[in-house]
């Protein structure tokens, strides 16, 4: 079948899910017009109105590997809060955590009794041996660039193209005709942020060393494997090359883990025995309350403290009031000690590869020229036959009318997966059944899909 053909028949298949998805979803149609007499685009959040579906879904309550709706349907949810619930809604443990902690107080300003435990279970379970807490993986990005800038006395920061580190002014950039520049769709930024910011293609080790060469960047933040452009892997040992360069040039390390740690217990990086100079994780660690954190080495925190100990009193720069609450610690703990198990992660791993076989065995009873990449827990649908290497290549895969075909034609039949791009997680309450369910509806999609209309 050749691209048009299928184009044609995505637009079709579209129209005929829009249409499906407004008679299933009479209580979320309601809920979507009352809530635009007070929220902007009727939603808590402007963006969750971009999901593609004629108006958003309502969730009336999350368990495990599931959700239901508005409407009393049930669906399995592969999106599980894009990373936030990518141990699962509700697991057992935080939900108990929590309930301890809902009487003996939220926030106070200070650390909770449970405050040494939380640094063990961090230092347990991504090995680094320092920490600081913030609230979301966009602070945590944040701090840390703060403090790579006091440590160095460098301004400049490499990140690579297609990057995304949450809504860190810094790094929402993209490159154009090789020049890194405000990318196009930030409001309300004022700062060139191409000033202090180079992008360089991800896997290009040539480019980064001619950038790193000046000795003018502070860091050089990335994720080891871009995951939201679509995915791109790094090429075999290029994040351990990454790691000697920055040294050789006297430049920091930082990789964000918030995604990558769906690669296996303690993330990517102690996974593949590559220390970075700050780690960055977000998302999941408190079960899905708001938390995020960055370790680093016993030689970073010297640093770190003369700087701030060189700095005149006040004002850091760094932390909002609410991070390391004592909720918080107790979700943290409960979360990196009884549910993020090596055991979860081999289930996850385990039925992810299952679901990479089946899916890439559908795709290829359609002859379709598509691929599947994974990283542990986390797998993405690309529509291009080779695995992209760079943001550009992914990018050139992207295929909106088909993307938006397939997730509403999955959702409505009870199967959710992330928006924006073609992102799948397993948790650890995702069972055999959930993924037969996914690669049975997406045969049906892709047959509907070549089926003429
Ligand atoms: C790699 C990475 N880092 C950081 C963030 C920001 O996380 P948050 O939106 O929770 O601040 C994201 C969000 O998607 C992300 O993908």
């Amino acid at each position: 079948m050749n691209s048009q053909t299928l184009a044609c028949n995505a637009e079709q298949l579209l129209a005929n899910e829009r249409e499906r998805y407004q008679q299933l979803h009479p209580n979320s149609m309601a809920l979507a017009a009352s809530a635009q007499q007070h929220f902007l685009y009727g939603v808590p959040m402007h963006w969750m109105n971009d999901w593609g579906t004629p108006a958003p879904l309502f969730v009336s309550h999350a368990q495990g590997a599931h959700f239901t709706c508005a409407d009393n349907i049930d669906y399995t949810d592969f999106c599980l809060g894009d990373t936030g619930a990518m141990f699962g809604h509700c697991p057992a443990a935080v939900a108990q955590a929590i309930a301890n902690q809902a009487n003996k107080g939220y926030t106070a300003m200070l650390p909770s009794t449970l405050a040494p435990d939380v640094g063990n279970a961090l230092t347990a379970f991504f090995g680094l041996p320092y920490w600081q807490l913030a609230t979301t993986a966009t602070d945590a990005n944040r701090f840390v660039l703060r403090w790579a800038r006091a440590v160095t006395q460098r301004r400049k920061l490499l990140v690579f193209d297609g990057c995304y580190h949450g809504t860190v002014d810094d790094t929402m950039v993209d490159v154009v005709d090789e020049k890194t520049e405000n990318r196009a769709s930030l409001l309300g930024q004022v700062h060139s942020l191409g000033l202090y910011t180079v992008a360089v293609p991800f896997n290009d080790l040539d480019a980064v060393e001619q950038a790193l060469v000046s000795g003018e960047f502070a860091a050089l933040l990335t994720e080891p494997a871009l995951t939201n452009c679509g995915m791109v892997l790094p090429n075999d040992g290029f994040i351990e090359s990454l790691r000697a360069l920055c040294t050789k040039y006297g430049t920091l390390l930082i990789l964000d883990e918030t995604h990558t740690i769906s690669t296996a217990h303690g993330g990517w990086a102690k996974a593949n025995k590559v220390t970075p100079d700050f780690l960055v994780v977000g998302k999941p660690i408190a079960g899905g309350l708001p938390a995020a954190a960055y370790g680093f080495s016993a030689k970073m925190a010297a640093r770190m403290q003369s700087a701030k100990d060189a700095a005149p009193a006040g004002h850091s720069g760094i932390g909002t009031t609410l991070s390391g609450n004592m909720m918080t610690l107790a979700a943290i703990h409960a979360t990196l000690t009884q549910v993020a198990t090596e055991s979860a992660y081999q289930h996850m791993r385990n039925l992810a590869s299952t679901l990479e076989v089946a899916l890439m065995k559908t795709i290829q009873a359609h002859d379709l020229p598509w691929q599947i990449s994974r990283m542990g827990a986390r797998l993405e649908l690309q529509f291009c036959e080779k695995a992209p290497n760079n943001a550009a290549q992914a990018r050139a895969a992207q295929n909106e009318t088909l993307e938006s075909a397939i997730h509403l034609y999955l959702l409505n039949r009870g199967v959710l997966l992330t928006p924006f791009h073609n992102m799948m997680l397993v948790c650890p309450s995702t069972t055999q059944a959930d993924v037969t369910k996914l690669a049975n509806t997406f045969n049906d999609c892709l047959s509907k899909l070549k089926a003429t209309y």
